[in-house]
């Protein structure tokens, strides 16, 4: 006999059972997965929608490395299915080393990397080895989901607000005033929303405060301040040179967590393989917690993977095909926009330098019904058949008129069919 267990949770009204833990209760859902909804929900009433909304990529337009798969295939063939070490299978550690003292020359020493199921894992760990209840975490917006790890580490946050003459980066002068009380500050780059890379030298001044601050520290005692430096985008920059804080100031080495993932680079968002690069007494704080969450990257994968990283120079050709077309793609929408804003249409953009993203701004407040960027997003949903993320989403202030264009899922083809139908939506306003 099979027990139906419906109606044990309906009407269930102010059970205790469902009071959940506070800071889990505050936790608000995603605006992204939101925005999703609603455009699938458009598409199913037949309506023409071009969805540049989720950090993510088509595997029919970009599919992970054919080698990669490959190694996959072959290492799950092999019986690479129980379980691997907490810290991360050893090849896969030390060719991450490899990778960085080759690609950033920066040359960690063994015992410096965590693995783990994708960058957040890493995020997490690394936040909740470092915190305390009310700790302040400093981090400028927009900025992708800070604000969750900061909650649900009971810390508080300080948050620099940026603006596109910078590359929605955060200068010097926005974070020092918080570095006395911070315990961790977190820097994005490659960013995601803007799709913009930081400046060399706003990147060195941030990194030497820091330092600055942890040398006035250890005179008196005080827990040292991080930088927790997310750099899961590195390898997709455009005319742009990727750099690391500790190339910069080699003295950060003590205080820099390096956060990183195969997930966006190779287009491999399911795979679940990311990693942190730290000192290795904060590794051996963030290697319990991974354990003990099972939040490990699957052992095939890291095999892969490890061969993968080992041999950089072999995935060179697809790396540069498979940047080249998302280079074009962000290059053929900043155009358009461009071209648009020519015409005296009220657009505008940056330029992309990174990522797979790409900041546009429409001027429409106050216009058509607009008088905010909520209002914004729902008129080029409902007018253009264009679906884009608002920068209000990355804990910017509302009314900005900045939004995210991501082209993960996009074609050229896509991309023309939404600049034609902006274009009309616009002419119309
Ligand atoms: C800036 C940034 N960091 C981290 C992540 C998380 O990466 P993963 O999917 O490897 O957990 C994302 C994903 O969107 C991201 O945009």
């Amino acid at each position: 006999m099979t027990i139906d267990l419906q109606p044990w949770f309906q009407n269930v009204g102010d059970l205790p059972a469902r009071t959940p833990n506070q800071i889990v209760g505050a936790m608000q859902g995603s605006d992204i997965l939101r925005i999703a909804s609603e455009i699938q929900q458009r598409q199913a009433e037949g309506h023409p929608v071009s969805n540049f909304t989720i950090g993510d990529f088509d595997p029919k337009i970009f599919p992970i490395p054919p080698q990669f798969m490959d190694a996959i295939e072959a290492a799950l063939r092999e019986g690479q299915t129980n379980y691997p070490p907490a810290i991360g299978i050893p090849e896969l550690r030390s060719a991450i080393r490899a990778f960085y003292k080759e690609r950033l020359g920066i040359d960690y020493p063994e015992g410096s990397v965590q693995v783990g199921a994708g960058a957040r894992p890493p995020i997490y760990a690394a936040f909740r080895s470092l915190l305390d209840p009310g700790d302040l975490v400093v981090y400028p917006v927009p900025t992708w989901n800070v604000r969750y790890y900061v909650q649900m580490n009971d810390a508080r946050e300080a948050v620099v607000q940026t603006g596109p003459e910078t590359g929605f980066m955060p200068t010097a002068e926005d974070i020092l005033p918080h570095l006395r009380e911070a315990r961790i500050v977190l820097l994005n780059s490659p960013l995601n929303p803007a799709g913009t890379v930081i400046a060399e030298d706003l990147l060195r001044e941030i990194t030497q405060a820091i330092v600055d601050e942890n040398n006035r520290r250890a005179k008196t005692g005080e827990r040292a301040l991080y930088l927790v430096f997310d750099q899961v985008y590195w390898q997709l920059t455009f005319g742009r040179e990727h750099v690391s804080p500790v190339k910069l100031v080699p003295e950060s080495a003590r205080y820099v967590i390096h956060i990183d993932a195969i997930s966006k680079c190779w287009a491999a968002t399911g795979l679940r393989v990311g990693w942190a690069v730290v000192p290795p007494w904060v590794r051996g704080r963030m290697q319990p917690l991974i354990g003990h969450m099972g939040a490990w990257a699957a052992r095939a994968e890291q095999k892969a993977t490890a061969q993968m990283l080992a041999k950089p120079a072999l995935l060179d050709p697809w790396m540069d095909d498979f940047k080249g077309r998302v280079e074009g793609l962000l290059t053929q929408f900043s155009s358009g926009l461009r071209s648009m804003r020519d015409e005296g249409l009220p657009v505008d953009c940056l330029d992309a330098e990174g990522a797979i993203y790409l900041s546009a701004r429409f001027d429409l407040m106050g216009r058509a019904g607009i008088h905010d960027d909520e209002g914004l997003r729902a008129f080029l949903l409902t007018e253009a058949g264009v679906g884009v993320v608002p920068f209000t989403a990355f804990g910017m202030p509302d009314g900005t008129g900045w939004l995210r264009v991501s082209v993960g899922t996009a074609t050229p083809d896509s991309v023309s069919a939404a600049l034609e139908r902006l274009r009309g939506a616009l002419k119309k306003v």
